[in-house]
């Protein structure tokens, strides 16, 4: 046991654990659902589900990882030896390689808009250009392709160097500078005209906008962002220290994570209403809006090539953790080299995340249950994979493991004191979360439909 890594310093885990939560879904997909959903209601939705599901299933998955500090199959296979609890396991393997297939994708359009930010091309086009410039790019035979390809490497690169070469020190690298990224762009963005309005609808909640389908909406949108129920979380907390406390980083986790949603609503919302345009843009809201205001702006160039650094930054520390999942497994479950499990995992991410790339141009006509490859990778994922892991890890930490394995890990064996927080916390492992989570779960299958 002695030779597996564990993150060096207490920071670095939560640097690493905040970079797996920060990422796309707290830039591009959150100010978007956010817009669409009707802005304050959903907001307020969103971060009761962050505190009362999230943080317990978080903690969940702390202390299975942590307690046992193995890969998501090795740890169930011990706290639940002869049973076949592990097979859970297999399916958050699967899920994982499905999420790093379609994220890659939106990670490859972001470093061609990077690469076309610096280029200086991504200025001096109208707003039907850019339109047609996202449209025809994401349908392109092979450039989409190629872009995801390129930044599946350099996930591997980062991969291949490890816990603490790698993973930890990029981390550690890339949170303070998009934090920094992000309050140079608010700074920028709340001395707009028209600033107001953008936050009066981020942060007003019309309560006559608050549907079953907007609490859901913000439910799935928690459970994306905080990148739980896969055993993402889990994985990294088996690099974690015994003397790591796990309450604390859960709730310092979720508060970041939400705090970068919040304010890159805060960075958005002002910008689109100060020019006028529709915050329901939806999933192009970042692609075809945004360039179009960069260039309006003085120094629009600076802008553009900050923002698709930033968000290059955000998902590549996501996908590293995506990634660990299956590399974790491999290495101590079929006794892979860290190489070989690494050069795996980007192997099936290479054919699966270019087989997405593809879903919105040649390969657009390919369905399988009515959904391109794309589509159906996020809503098999998203929707009833990530819930169903997220109930598994709650019952199981709720009910199933031995109470002085749990005792021991939320209290460090004994070192820290009992947090007055622990009895709502256990509360809602092992009751709130679980049925919450059932209901986003029969919604994602559609069995809500006929109600809403
Ligand atoms: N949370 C990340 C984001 O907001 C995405 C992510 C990383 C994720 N690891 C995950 C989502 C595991 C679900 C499960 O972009």
């Amino acid at each position: 046991m002695s030779e597996r890594a564990q993150f060096v310093t207490r920071l670095g885990a939560i640097a690493a654990t905040v970079g797996s939560a920060v990422g796309l879904g707290n830039i591009w997909r959150f100010p978007y659902e956010a817009g669409v959903n009707g802005g304050g209601a959903f907001l307020l939705i969103y971060i009761g589900c962050v505190f009362l599901v999230g943080i317990p299933v978080i903690v969940s998955e702390f202390v299975i990882g942590r307690g046992t500090h193995k890969n998501v199959a090795g740890a169930l296979k011990q706290l639940a030896p002869g049973t076949k609890w592990h097979w859970v396991s297999y399916m958050g393997i699967a899920a994982s390689l499905m999420i790093l297939s379609f994220y890659s994708v939106v990670c490859g359009w972001i470093v061609e808009y990077l690469f076309q930010a610096i280029t200086g091309n991504l200025s001096g086009h109208s707003a039907g250009e850019y339109s047609a410039m996202f449209g025809g790019f994401v349908s392109h035979p092979w450039r989409p392709v190629l872009w995801t390809v390129l930044f599946l490497c350099i996930n591997f690169w980062v991969l291949r160097r490890g816990i603490k070469r790698g993973i930890e020190k990029v981390s550690n690298f890339m949170m303070p500078i998009l934090f920094l990224i992000l309050l140079v762009f608010i700074v920028y963005a709340l001395t707009l005209p028209g600033a107001a309005d953008g936050l009066k609808f981020l942060f007003l909640p019309d309560f006559s906008q608050i549907s079953p389908k907007v609490a859901i909406g913000a439910m799935g949108q928690a459970f994306f962002s905080l990148s739980i129920g896969l055993s993402c979380i889990l994985t990294y907390a088996s690099y974690f220290k015994d003397s790591d406390p796990l309450m604390r980083n859960a709730t310092v986790v979720a508060v970041l994570d939400t705090l970068v949603a919040l304010l890159s609503g805060i960075m958005i919302f002002p910008v689109v209403f100060s020019f006028g345009m529709q915050p329901e843009a939806g999933p192009k809201l970042v692609f075809e809006i945004l360039p179009n205001i960069f260039q309006q702006l003085p120094g629009g160039y600076f802008w553009s090539v900050l923002f698709f650094l930033l968000l290059f930054f955000a998902s590549i520390t996501s996908t590293i953790s995506m990634s660990e999942i299956s590399i974790s497994f491999f290495m101590e479950e079929h006794k892979m080299s860290r190489k070989k499990a690494t050069s795996v995992n980007t192997g099936i991410a290479l054919v699966f995340g270019s087989l997405c790339a593809l879903s919105f141009g040649v390969l657009s006509d390919f369905t399988i249950f009515g959904k391109t490859l794309f589509d159906l990778f996020d809503y098999a994922s998203s929707n009833i994979m990530l819930p169903l892991g997220g109930i598994f890890f709650a019952w199981f930490v709720g009910w199933y493991v031995d109470k002085r394995f749990l005792d021991d890990q939320l209290t460090n064996f004994g070192t820290s004191t009992v947090s007055v927080w622990r009895k709502p916390l256990m509360f809602c492992i092992r009751y709130f979360a679980p049925s919450v989570i059932i209901i986003i779960f029969l919604y994602g299958l559609g069995l809500f439909d006929a109600l809403l």
